[in-house]
């Protein structure tokens, strides 16, 4: 059989002819209609030369390639005998569903291309007398002219750190053995034609839908094959099969219109699978306001706070159980501290409703303190014992033993059932650090949060790791958001921001306005860059209000104000990232899907490369269209360093096609070092 699912543009040619393991002859730009004939003549003509010292046969690619058919890459599945077809279907028209076998061995993939042109792909292995699975992938063909690679590292508050490079012969293969995808996860890794950019370029990408331990990698092989691969990381003997075992979801996304394409398909994608997320609402987060200082006394005045200048919903992060006086002690002990909360949390609940926000609260569930009453009752439940290395004062929590498991769902579902809350920040501050634990802890954490979910159905979830080391749309079927980062510092967090916002939507994104001063960097950021930073994803305040000025919170306010007018725009538009000559200024903006009315930042990074720099280009507008583009002030005005504004800007606004704008640009303000300026651009 041989299928061709085509969406949005994106074709995907599958030769499932058998009885080999099928092939993928194409994934990439549309092929357009082809009928059965033209598919079958297509078929026969991508047979390549058989090329000397190679196996007796030309090359073929299959989808889960072995060493028995000629490929010496990294495998699909490790240590698979021959596999071969037995059944081939197509459930619906953009998916279809393989079946293999090999003796006992059976495996079932899916590969599903969704209306936006995203492709989905799984294997599920049946179990079978000798057959341990290794790591199983997906393994994708892209065109050798892919050739430069794109991913990811980072550290802790700075996560997600570009990193680029041609890809020669060999593999590029990055593996995660954090527990979870850690600050230095690959994320989405990228293959495009040399120098794509945000705007232009081909580009093929993955992302393992998954939490726990996985590999991506790139392969160049001396054969001429160039593949992606992705797939769960599983230690030796991790994986003992009691029934069958299904792959996370590799997730690949192609585009010819550079980031920005894979973006765009991404999101949408990830929008259309997601009920509608109620408005997001403007936050403000205990922690750099007051850390473990928790009184009724004091969050009462930040809530007072909080609610002058617009927020509505106030969290109450870490400090508020049992003896939780600082990071050392009392993970597990999940019950309210009666020493700063004689009355429970219901007195600081009630003056949070009061002032028209609702509440939400910090966990960190998957972990147990050396120095809890948890750890003293059950050290048994310490995942690798009691002696086990700690990592910021603490120890992981084995949920996989069901009474560890079943304490932990009673005691949130305790909480859940006691308080009013809306939302949860889920924390996770230490990688899990023991071989051959991370399936089972990550699968045993799914199935708490989903059912958490099931019993409270309104409930919001906050996926947060030390900031950002859990960002992957394995988990994003069971929150409502993610926390980009620990740093709240407006540099950093532009771009932490652009780049984590690759494949998460912004409205998935916390961005908390910090204090003048960052708490992790010291860096001292002025308020207008720090609010337009804070603007595009789901904004809140992670600042003691209570230190500020009434000026100041009058600014704040009216930042409140404009990020709920553009709610839908921030929340709902194609994400759009000018291409410039000068990576210390940016142009980013959001259009809104109708393409009538958009935002953009200029940002100032660092000291520019040009007295005067490049015009600003404003990109994804409708071409057919004219534009009004008028600055928009948040916080004060941006510092400059020019004599005289560009007259344009002076006038307050102009008027010009889409052509002009997108092609040709306008002169920005000349900008000093963290500045920034937004710019609403209304169709006429
Ligand atoms: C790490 C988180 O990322 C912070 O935002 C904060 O919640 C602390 N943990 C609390 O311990």
């Amino acid at each position: 059989m041989l299928i061709h699912l085509t969406a949005a543009g994106t074709s995907f040619v599958l030769d499932a002819r058998g009885p080999r393991p099928p092939a993928v002859l194409h994934w990439g730009a549309a092929l357009g209609e082809l009928s059965d004939q033209e598919l079958s003549a297509y078929a026969d003509a991508s047979v390549p030369a058989n090329p000397p010292s190679s196996l007796d046969a030309p090359p073929y690619l299959s989808l889960l390639p072995t060493l028995g058919d000629g490929w010496n890459g990294r495998p699909a599945i490790p240590g698979a005998p021959l596999l071969e077809v037995t059944d081939v279907s197509q459930p619906s028209p953009g998916s279809v569903l393989v079946r293999l076998s090999a003796g006992e061995l059976s495996v079932t993939t899916e590969i599903e291309l969704s209306a936006q042109g995203v492709l989905r792909l799984r294997h599920t292995v049946a179990p079978s007398g000798s057959f341990e699975p290794g790591s199983l992938a997906v393994v994708l063909p892209v065109p050798a002219r892919a050739s430069e690679l794109l991913d990811f590292g980072g550290i802790w508050a700075y996560e997600r750190k570009p990193q680029r490079s041609p890809l020669r012969t060999g593999a590029w293969v990055r593996e995660t053995r954090h527990g979870k995808p850690g600050h230095d996860d690959p994320y989405l890794m990228m293959l495009g034609t040399p120098g794509f950019t945000f705007r232009s370029g081909e580009v093929w990408a993955v992302h393992l839908a998954w939490s726990g331990d996985k590999q991506l990698w790139a392969e160049k092989s001396a054969l001429g094959s160039t593949v992606l691969g992705a797939g769960e990381l599983l230690a030796p003997g991790e994986m003992r099969l009691d029934g069958p075992y299904t792959t996370p979801w590799t997730v690949a996304v192609w585009s010819d219109q550079g980031i920005d394409g894979l973006s765009e398909r991404l999101h949408t994608w990830i929008r259309s699978r997601r009920a509608p997320l109620k408005p997001r609402p403007v936050v403000l987060n205990t922690w750099e306001a007051v850390y473990f200082d928790h009184s009724l006394e004091r969050l009462t005045a930040l809530a007072d706070a909080a609610a002058e200048v617009g927020v509505e919903r106030f969290v109450l992060d870490d400090g508020w159980f049992r003896g939780r006086t600082d990071d050392r002690r009392a993970l597990g002990d999940w019950t309210v501290d009666t020493a700063r909360w004689p009355d429970g949390l219901q007195p600081l609940i009630d003056v949070v409703h009061a002032r028209g926000m609702d509440f939400g609260l910090w966990l960190e569930p998957e972990m147990i303190s050396p120095d809890s009453d948890l750890a003293r009752a059950h050290p048994d439940w310490i995942l690798g014992g009691p002696s086990a290395a700690t990592w910021r004062h603490q120890l992981v929590l084995d949920l996989s033993r069901p009474a560890a498991y079943t304490y932990v769902l009673d005691r949130l579902d305790a909480l859940l059932a006691e308080y009013p809350i809306a939302y949860v920040k889920w924390d996770h501050n230490r990688d899990v650090a023991q071989d051959g634990a991370a399936h089972r802890q990550t699968s045993a954490l799914y199935r708490l949060m989903a059912e958490l979910k099931r019993r409270f159905p309104a409930l919001e979830i906050e996926s947060c790791a030390a900031g950002g080391g859990r960002i992957d749309l394995g988990i994003l079927d069971l929150v409502d958001r993610f926390w980009a980062s620990d740093t709240n510092d407006a540099l950093e967090r532009q771009q932490i921001q652009r780049w984590t916002n690759v494949l998460m939507p912004p409205e998935l994104l916390g961005s908390h306005v910090g204090a003048p001063v960052a708490h992790i960097t010291g860096r001292t950021g002025a308020l207008g860059f720090r609010l337009a930073t804070s603007l595009f994803g789901h904004a809140g305040v992670e600042w003691d209000l209570t230190t500020t000025t009434a000026d100041e919170r009058a600014l704040i306010g009216e930042w409140v104000a404009e990020y709920k007018k553009r709610r839908a725009l921030l929340h709902g538009g194609t994400v759009v990232r000018s291409d410039g000559d000068d990576p210390e200024r940016l142009v980013h903006g959001v259009v809104s899907p109708d393409r009538r009315t958009a935002l953009f930042a200029l940002v100032t990074l660092r000291a520019g490369a040009a007295a005067v720099p490049e015009r600003m280009r404003f990109a994804g507008l409708d071409p057919d269209r004219s534009y009004v583009v008028r600055p928009l002030v948040l916080g004060g005005p941006p510092r400059t360093t020019q004599d005289a504004p560009p007259p344009w800007l002076a006038d307050g606004e102009v008027t010009l096609p889409a052509s002009v704008l997108m092609r040709v640009g306008l002169p920005p303000s000349l900008l000093t070092p963290e500045q920034a300026i937004l710019f609403t651009v209304d169709a006429i």
